[in-house]
């Protein structure tokens, strides 16, 4: 299925092609029955290893790529900062090499500074994933985003898709930005001036709008995604105060009325209740904010699949462990691991 999937690592949005982006969501979508089953595990990665190599605080994405990883019967091995010899010193590329020499199939990595995992990529043989890089890229993030708007909208072109909040800092707006435009969405952006960088608009070629309130951009948008206000990140004020943030740039079920029939509201979490999305929001029924979690595991374990399985890019094709024709059948027929 996966024959003409050219990629050895993921390192961001920016880098793949549209045909790229498809071929990873549709196999997101062959993943998502697993997790649905009594028995959710399938052999395709046994006998591989993924390290988990995180240096930032984390729930979602670390659980994640864990849960994908088991799912698909890989071993996975989680390292956190605190418990890394980092903290004793050691460089980042020093405890990737000694991690290289175990012999990992995949080194799935968060650091707080762009552009870590494309170092890493650069010395290593494993295939490196990028869990999210300072304020420069979190591709899962996007392709979970996309898979989620796709369940809902049934496709992603010709979609208007407002994006609030702190874009400064934000790895998520990145990547989706990329994302949506290579697959035909318009993107429009408010926060902020202060979080709301000018260069932002000419960050792709189709450009992306920069309005200055909320209510601009939320005019008739099919999909509202709203980003976390990263006080870890400012290192200065870019706003008054919390509560001036939330009374402009905090979403309220009355702002939906702006924007098209049936949108949808996505958060990407860990969210500020009352800050920049009021609980009426967050728990209502237009939220997909728990759906979002629900399709990361499943982007995740076909990010795995395609670079550190079958799908691989470098050597022969590798086969998930104990197909036989029955299986082959379901795989040429679409129907992964049915
Ligand atoms: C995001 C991140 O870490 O970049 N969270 C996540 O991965 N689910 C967004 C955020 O921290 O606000």
């Amino acid at each position: 299925m996966s024959t003409n999937f050219k990629l050895k690592h993921l390192l961001g949005i920016r880098e793949l092609s549209a045909d790229q982006i498809t071929h990873l969501l549709d196999t997101a979508e062959t993943f998502l029955d697993i997790s649905k089953r009594e028995i959710k595990k399938v052999p395709a990665l046994r006998g591989r290893t993924v390290i988990n190599l995180f240096f930032e605080a984390s729930t979602r994405t670390r659980t994640s790529f864990e849960i994908a990883a088991k799912r698909l019967s890989a071993d996975a091995v989680n390292i956190s900062v605190s418990t890394s010899s980092v903290s004793k010193g050691e460089t980042l590329l020093d405890t990737a090499r000694n991690l290289e020499a175990m012999a990992p199939d995949c080194i799935v990595i968060r650091h707080s500074a762009a552009g870590a995992p494309g170092h890493l990529a650069r010395v290593c043989n494993a295939a490196i994933v990028n869990a999210g890089d300072g304020a420069h890229e979190h591709p899962t993030q996007a392709l979970l985003d996309a898979l989620t708007i796709r369940e809902h909208k049934g496709h992603l072109d010709g979609l208007k898709v407002a994006l609030i909040g702190d874009i400064l800092h934000s790895r998520v707006a990145r990547s989706n930005v990329y994302l949506l435009s290579k697959l035909g969405a318009t993107v429009s952006v408010a926060g902020p001036g202060t979080l709301v960088p000018p260069e932002f608009a000419g960050l792709i070629e189709q450009g992306v709008r920069v309005e200055r309130k909320l209510e601009d951009a939320i005019v008739d948008a099919d999909v509202v995604m709203i980003l976390r206000v990263q006080r870890e990140r400012q290192t200065e004020a870019f706003f008054p105060s919390m509560r001036e943030y939330a009374v402009h740039y905090g979403l309220h079920l009355s702002h939906l009325s702006l924007a098209a029939p049936n949108a949808i509201v996505m958060h990407p979490g860990p969210m500020n209740r009352g800050i920049e999305v009021s609980s009426e929001i967050a728990d209502g029924g237009r939220s997909l904010i728990l759906d979002q979690v629900t399709n990361g595991v499943a982007v995740r374990m076909a990010v795995l699949y395609l670079l550190a399985g079958a799908g691989k890019q470098n050597g022969t094709k590798r086969t998930p462990a104990g197909k036989n024709g029955a299986q082959e059948k379901k795989e040429r027929s679409g129907k992964l691991f049915a």
